[in-house]
């Protein structure tokens, strides 16, 4: 790993405590099946997202059953916790068979350290033209493809409760930017519910909001400024969208800062909550609720000011080297490239596969509708609370930075502290 991508102390700590369920789940496998044991770290353990990996698996399985699979999550909404015992394995020459991983800027920390082998030859051949260009582009940051992309998710989304809004009179159509939203939390605090469920216990939840509130006051080009690193020309623009933000979590629930992304889009689903912004990831936990039904009890909108936007979160599996399981990791990463695989995955992850031939009747009519606003969105940008936006380094700062937001809702700070990092 090279200096620039030197894990901060909190990532450090945060991992050492997944570092020894590593250690215990090892400890449990002592047998291996013929086709080898492909241990996979990932951290898809929230109720949508671990059904998924679980069909996923399953998928895998049919086809290859002398496979011995090793689950290992290394639990943490966006990655919290896995990258750092990531890092610690490779570097200890001691990866796993596969991890989940952005493919974007976060592969380069492992491409730079040459920690990856190529899997063009792995695809399914009818997968090389089928994939959409962009996401090969993302899965082969330095030329060779590294990476299996399997889903596109939508990050830019507002979800809500349909009840909720009706009971507390909130016109949904009528929002039409970040700084109206704010009034309808306002208005459903009135009412008696909580405005917008929220975690601020780990930073890239409002590292995330901020992005796409900055998005929609500000706009696409603007945003692509930023990543670009040219955030001392910003500061206005950052400063204006912190302060909503900080606006905004007057409105939040009182133990955001106690709970996982999942527990406050609970909130939601019991009808204590009127709004909740997150990737479409949320939208798989509402499929599994029962007598919640899309566009009767939840429904969503693009982020406002944020329509015509596709801000993009892609998840995919790599092939470390010194792999203790190749066969069985080939053979893994080969899957992940089929229909089949993409087909079982996404509509319980609440993602869109990024195959453009998957048949899409297996799909539920939300992500009927995001597969519609995909086709017809006129940008499609990254995020940096999701890997692919900014380097390792340069992100891990910016979450730095929003951990101490978190703490004191002070705009004028952080945005002095975002633009030093640049
Ligand atoms: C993202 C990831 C998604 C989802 C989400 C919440 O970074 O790409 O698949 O897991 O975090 O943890």
């Amino acid at each position: 790993m090279t200096e620039d991508n030197t894990i901060t102390r909190r990532r450090y700590l945060q991992a050492s405590g997944a570092i020894g369920a590593v250690t215990l789940a090892g400890c449990a496998e002592d047998e291996t099946a013929d086709g080898g044991e492909l241990e996979i770290v990932h951290w898809w353990t929230a109720g949508g997202e671990e059904e998924a990996l679980n069909a996923l698996l399953d998928g895998f399985q049919e086809e290859h059953s002398d496979v011995e699979i090793n689950n290992n999550p290394a639990p943490g909404g966006a990655g919290a916790a896995i990258d750092a015992e990531i890092q610690t394995r490779v570097l200890d020459q001691d990866p796993p068979s596969t991890f989940q991983i952005w493919p974007g800027e976060a592969l380069r920390p492992y491409t730079d350290a040459d920690a990856l082998e190529p899997v063009d030859d792995l695809w399914e051949d009818e997968a090389h033209d089928a994939y959409l260009d962009g996401v090969v582009d993302a899965a082969s940051p330095e030329g060779d493809i590294v990476s299996v992309p399997i889903n596109i998710h939508r990050l830019n989304n507002v979800f809500y409760n349909v009840e909720v809004l009706d009971d507390a009179g909130i016109d949904v159509d009528a929002i039409e930017s970040p700084g109206d939203l704010l009034d309808a939390f306002e208005t459903a605090d009135e009412a008696g519910y909580v405005g917008l469920a929220q975690q601020t216990q780990q930073p890239w939840g409002t590292l995330q909001l901020w992005e796409v509130v900055f998005t929609g006051q500000h706009g696409v080009d603007a945003f692509q400024q930023f990543l670009d690193g040219e955030a001392a020309d910003l500061e206005d623009e950052i400063n204006e969208s912190l302060s909503l933000v900080a606006d905004y979590s007057e409105y939040f629930n009182e133990d955001a800062g106690t709970v996982a992304w999942d527990e406050a889009n609970a909130d939601v689903i019991t009808g204590d909550a009127a709004f909740h912004h997150n990737g479409d990831w949320a939208a798989g936990e509402y499929q599994g609720a029962d007598d919640f039904e899309y566009g009767e009890q939840w429904d969503y909108a693009p982020f406002p000011g944020t329509e015509g936007v596709y801000t993009l979160v892609m998840d995919s599996f790599v092939m470390p080297t010194n792999n203790p399981s190749p066969d069985a990791t080939e053979a893994f990463i080969s899957y992940c490239s089929t229909i089949d695989a993409q087909e079982r995955f996404n509509p319980r992850k609440g993602s869109i596969p990024p195959r453009t031939d998957v048949p899409t009747d297996e799909f539920p009519p939300f992500l009927q509708t995001q597969m519609d606003d995909f086709k017809g969105s006129d940008t499609q940008i990254t995020s940096i609370a999701h890997g692919s936006g900014l380097k390792p380094d340069l992100a891990s700062q910016v979450e730095e930075a929003f951990a101490v937001f978190t703490d004191n809702w002070n705009p004028d700070e952080t945005t002095q502290e975002l633009v030093e990092i640049f």
